[in-house]
């Protein structure tokens, strides 16, 4: 299924899938559908770091439910102050409607069994307002859906509203493993032309490496390579570099990696060298296996005229990635990778030596 730029675009896009969720989905659905089978609207408070997928949790549970028992679902953003005018309908009493579309008063006697799905995004659990929404929620049949920031969970009045809250579910990060496939399901269903694997792979391990394992940040970048993609262009490695430094907290200090480079052996820096000459020929390649690695020293051994050196090659690999110029994939850790342009390391080299 291919959506468009709107899949990467719309800040409340609602994936087809929702991915790796399985399980808090499975609990939260059930927790619901109790309440309804029981007559009674139970609320969930969905939490979690940044950009880790709360919104699109509520919002997929809501439209599942939706689906599910034919009620009608309101989405709120509550930053926005329009909708807090419709929450304030709800808290008087009043029959309330929602951007042109009249949703039915649920008190009314005749609609007992209809429960109204409220979503609540980017709640602040300390508000009156969100404490009065929840108040009336009970007594008219509105199911609320709320995310709010984690860090809201911190403050010290915690335990004084976690007494008010029905259900509080937190969501954890991401393996890298499970970011890459919410990455490459993004990219599927927004981008016009395929992307290599490898490049994909490549976005995942910089943001697991120098962020969190959050898809906000891998979803960034695919906005930053979307206008390229969208003209028709092959996306490279250096792209997803050059679209995604200044996103992540990546060593590429000029002055910093000289120093570094001062410091090593020798045969490190021509390793990395070699690396860096077989990386800049071929764009699309983000990795280079521990094999070829090999095979690269073993060529650079044989030209210095140096066979005791062949028994360093492990030493020059541990130098360069404490030197944090070569990283290991989170996905294999037979896979290498350089964080800086291939031709930036070899300017640099060729300027200190
Ligand atoms: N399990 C998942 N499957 C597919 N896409 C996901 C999944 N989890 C998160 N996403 C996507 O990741 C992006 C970030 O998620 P979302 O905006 O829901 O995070 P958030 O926790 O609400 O962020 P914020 O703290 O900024 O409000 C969205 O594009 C969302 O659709
Ligand atoms: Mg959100």
């Amino acid at each position: 299924m291919n959506i468009g730029p709107a899949a990467i675009f719309d800040p409340f896009f609602i994936p087809p899938e929702l991915l790796h969720r399985e399980k808090e989905l499975k609990v939260a659905e059930t927790f619901v559908e109790d309440g309804i089978s029981h007559q009674y609207p139970l609320h969930i408070v969905v939490t979690g770091i940044n950009g880790i997928g709360k919104t699109a949790f509520v919002n997929y549970l809501g439209e599942k439910i939706k689906d599910a028992y034919g009620f009608p679902k309101v989405f709120v953003n509550m930053h926005d102050s329009e909708n807090k005018k419709f929450l304030n309908n709800i808290i008087g009493g009043r029959k309330f409607s929602f951007i042109g579309n009249e949703v039915e008063c649920i008190s009314n006697e005749k609609y007992k069994d209809l429960f109204l799905v409220l979503v609540l995004d980017d709640v602040d659990l300390y508000s009156s307002l969100f404490r009065k929404v929840l108040r009336e929620s009970k007594k008219r049949n509105i199911i609320v859906l709320a995310s709010a920031d984690a860090g809201t969970l911190s403050r010290k009045s915690f335990s004084n509203l976690e007494n008010r809250l029905d259900f509080i579910l937190k969501l954890g990060i991401y393996t890298p493993r499970q970011l890459f496939d919410i990455t490459l399901q993004r990219v599927k269903l927004a981008f016009p032309i395929e992307i290599d694997i490898d490049v994909i792979r490549y976005i995942t391990d910089l943001v697991c490496e120098f962020d969190i394992n959050r898809p906000s940040v891998s979803i960034e970048i695919l906005r930053r390579l979307y206008p390229f993609a969208a003209s028709g262009m092959e996306i490279t490695v250096e792209d997803v570099r050059k679209c995604s430094h200044d996103l992540l907290w990546i060593l590429n200090d000029d002055l910093v990696i000289l120093e570094a480079l001062r410091n090593m052996n020798m045969q490190s820096v021509l390793l990395l060298e070699k690396m860096a000459l077989h990386l800049s020929r071929r764009p699309k390649k983000a990795y280079l296996s521990f094999k070829e690695l090999r095979d690269l020293y073993y060529l650079l051994c044989d030209e210095i005229r140096d066979e005791i050196a062949k028994y360093m090659l492990n030493e020059c690999v541990e130098e360069l990635l404490e030197s944090e110029i070569l990283f290991k994939s989170v996905f294999n850790e037979n896979y290498f990778y350089l964080t800086v342009p291939p031709t930036f390391i070899l300017n640099l080299i060729d300027a200190i030596f």
